[in-house]
């Protein structure tokens, strides 16, 4: 989606170079003005040198490079998050609390993607019914959140099957996630519900817990929204492969974003951050909420989520969105065939938000 060329790359590394070096702030803001000429995006030039700061723990440094580029969403949320925090750490444990995801399912947004969801998940669901058998029907979420979409999702397809008991195994690292996400489930769904939770990264899954859920199989699909990007790729494919082996079926909804496999300060990582969060922020900033909600919202999700992939290690980056080509390789490594791959949001007629079908049989 925001990609740099190659020569963009090349004259960005030279501001890299500069703040590698430790240059004073005029200087750099001279080595960042030659570098504006080549870029297609003017002010990433500043946004860069700004991340670049930042992540070495230069606050002042980083807000004044910020000051230069304030017509920029992503520059303005960071600066003033830089003036109220004063530090770029991110300012809590994302997901912990469900609070910030409580919020930030009220944007537009977010309703707008669950809307491309739910009709892609519809659809599936219509050419794949479940499977036949005396147990009740089974879905596995993955990363259940709030529960919000997925008791949209058995609302929506419960009907189709005249189903009357639905069978749902959640797994989520978070307590509170899944205390939520049971709650809303059960004073939403229409129909009967039994579930099950399970406390655990995905990737981390152990085998008690495989035992458990292979007790409920047949599964008939798996539903992963938003959450199997929270590890790099080489976790990625035995984390799918696994799932396979509990069900055929996986829905895969993510961001087309690209935070995975660039390095750690590299132009092409910060220039995702920069632009993927920007739009994903801007939403936040038009609740009809007051401005505390608002920044519990920005700064315990998205920005707490940014501010990681930019100054962590790869290792500890706890986020690797993964753009949708990466994604059918990954699918295809781990012995899916890839079915239909269509967006939830478009932004400049690409893929900003997207559903994947992987299916086994
Ligand atoms: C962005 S929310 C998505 C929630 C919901 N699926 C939706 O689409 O609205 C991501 C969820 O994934 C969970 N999560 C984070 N890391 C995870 C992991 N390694 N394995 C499984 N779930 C994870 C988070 O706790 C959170 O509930």
């Amino acid at each position: 989606m925001f990609y740099l060329n190659q020569t963009e790359v090349k004259h960005l590394n030279k501001i890299r170079g500069a703040v590698a070096d430790g240059l004073f702030f005029d200087k750099l803001v001279k080595v960042c003005d030659k570098t504006k000429p080549y870029i297609r995006d003017k002010g990433f030039v500043y946004t860069y040198a700004g991340c670049l700061l930042a992540s070495g723990d230069k606050v002042d440094g980083a807000m004044k490079m910020f000051s230069l580029n304030m017509q920029d969403t992503f520059c303005s949320i960071m600066y003033g998050y830089l003036a109220d925090v004063g530090v770029f750490e991110p300012a809590g444990k994302v997901f912990q609390s469900a609070d910030a995801y409580d919020i930030y399912v009220q944007t537009n947004f977010y309703k707008n993607h669950q809307a491309g969801t739910l009709k892609n998940i519809s659809k599936f669901a219509e050419n794949i019914p479940p499977p036949r058998s005396d147990v009740p029907v089974t879905i596995l979420d993955v990363g259940v959140g709030n529960g919000v979409l997925l008791a949209k999702i058995v609302n929506e397809i419960a009907p189709l099957y005249n189903i009357k008991v639905m069978r749902l195994i959640f797994i989520d690292p978070f307590e509170d996630m899944l205390k939520k996400a049971v709650g809303h489930c059960k004073q939403n769904i229409n129909i009967k519900t039994e579930i099950t939770t399970i406390c655990c990264k995905v990737q981390d899954i152990s085998e008690s817990q495989i035992k458990l859920i292979q007790q409920m199989k047949p599964i008939w699909f798996v539903n992963a929204a938003l959450s199997v990007h929270h590890m790099p790729r080489e976790a990625k494919v035995p984390m799918l492969k696994q799932l396979k082996w509990l069900s055929p079926n996986l829905l895969l909804t993510e961001v087309n974003w690209n935070h995975d496999l660039p390095e750690k300060g590299s132009p092409e990582l910060i220039y995702s951050v920069a632009n993927n969060y920007a739009n994903f922020c801007k939403d936040i900033l038009y609740l009809p909420v007051t401005e505390k909600e608002k920044k519990l919202c920005l700064y315990h999700f998205p920005l707490a989520e940014a501010i990681n992939i930019i100054k962590q290690e790869r290792a500890s980056r706890i986020d690797y969105h993964t753009p949708i080509e990466e994604w059918k390789k990954i699918g295809r490594e781990a012995g899916y065939s890839i079915g239909e791959t269509t967006p939830t949001i478009t932004l400049d007629n690409e893929a900003f938000a997207f559903v994947m079908e992987l299916l086994g049989e």
